[in-house]
């Protein structure tokens, strides 16, 4: 199955959800693929404390699902966005898919990262994979990308395209990505935004360098660290339905009876 797929790497201004979708459709609505990946909080920004956050959350199927859903009619896109939830007690760090025909699914991210504990609940459900145009798509958030079962089980379970927005403030993630779409013959579209934000006095800092990246490694479109940017690219995910690496078979060949620590 051939597919357009890429992402909108942005700067989101923090606490200002109204300017932030506002510059989300400007930026987008020139633009026609099957498949773009926003960041992680793209709304809502990332240094919030969790009584701004709460003031800037929304329902899963909220204005900014609506949005999205509204863009998509225009362009026939589908598209991966974050934005802290609230689901009437509790706040999520959670990405949508959603299309023409409104929400598709939901993820809530399972590794939290520094402070964000002090204002998410993690997610608490195995992550699955959602039927997208005769494939499957992987849904994860930024931080999970050092817990290489996520990547895993949402290989095994038939994604062939890991989404994965993103606010990376570690420089290792963009090379690591490369290993997730090796050791998983998968494609992963790894959106980051850029810009800096204060927290309790210090300055963070997000690295950009969004990118699509292939089952074999090639990194494709990798954004600079500074540029709001709009990538898309064809890809081919046959490529990632066939496991086999020089005659190793390698899903094939995993020996999970050996691997039962993983459990504990
Ligand atoms: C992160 O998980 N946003 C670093």
């Amino acid at each position: 199955m051939k597919l357009t797929v890429g992402y909108l790497q942005l700067e989101p201004r923090p606490g200002d959800p109204e300017h932030n979708r506002r510059r989300i459709v400007e930026l987008l609505s020139p633009h026609r693929a099957d498949l773009i990946v926003l960041p992680e909080l793209s709304t809502s920004g990332y240094c919030l404390e969790s009584a701004e956050m709460r003031a800037v959350a929304e329902p899963a199927n909220g204005p900014t699902a609506h949005l999205l859903e509204e863009l998509a009619r225009e362009t026939g896109t589908h598209y991966v966005v974050g934005f802290p939830e609230f689901d009437g007690e509790r706040l999520y760090n959670c990405i949508i898919l959603v299309g023409p025909s409104g929400l598709l699914t939901k993820y809530r991210k399972i590794h939290l990262f520094g402070f964000e504990p002090e204002v998410f609940t993690p997610g608490d459900r195995e992550p699955e994979p959602v039927d997208f145009k005769g494939t499957r798509l992987g849904l994860m958030i930024c931080f999970d990308w050092i817990y290489p079962e996520v990547a895993r089980i949402l290989a095994l379970r038939g994604a062939t395209v890991l989404c994965h927005p993103s606010n990376l403030v570690l420089p290792h993630c963009p090379d690591a990505m490369i290993t997730r779409c090796l050791e998983n013959r998968v494609f992963a579209v790894t959106t980051n935004r850029v810009g800096e934000e204060d927290r309790r006095g210090e300055s963070v800092r997000f690295t950009g360098m969004s990118q699509v990246v292939t089952p074999s490694g090639e990194v494709l479109g990798r954004a600079g660290d500074e540029e709001e940017r709009v990538f898309i690219t064809e890809i081919e995910t046959e490529q990632a339905e066939n496991k086999v690496v020089q005659g190793n078979d390698i899903f094939a060949m995993r020996r999970p009876r050996l691997y039962r620590r993983l459990c504990e």
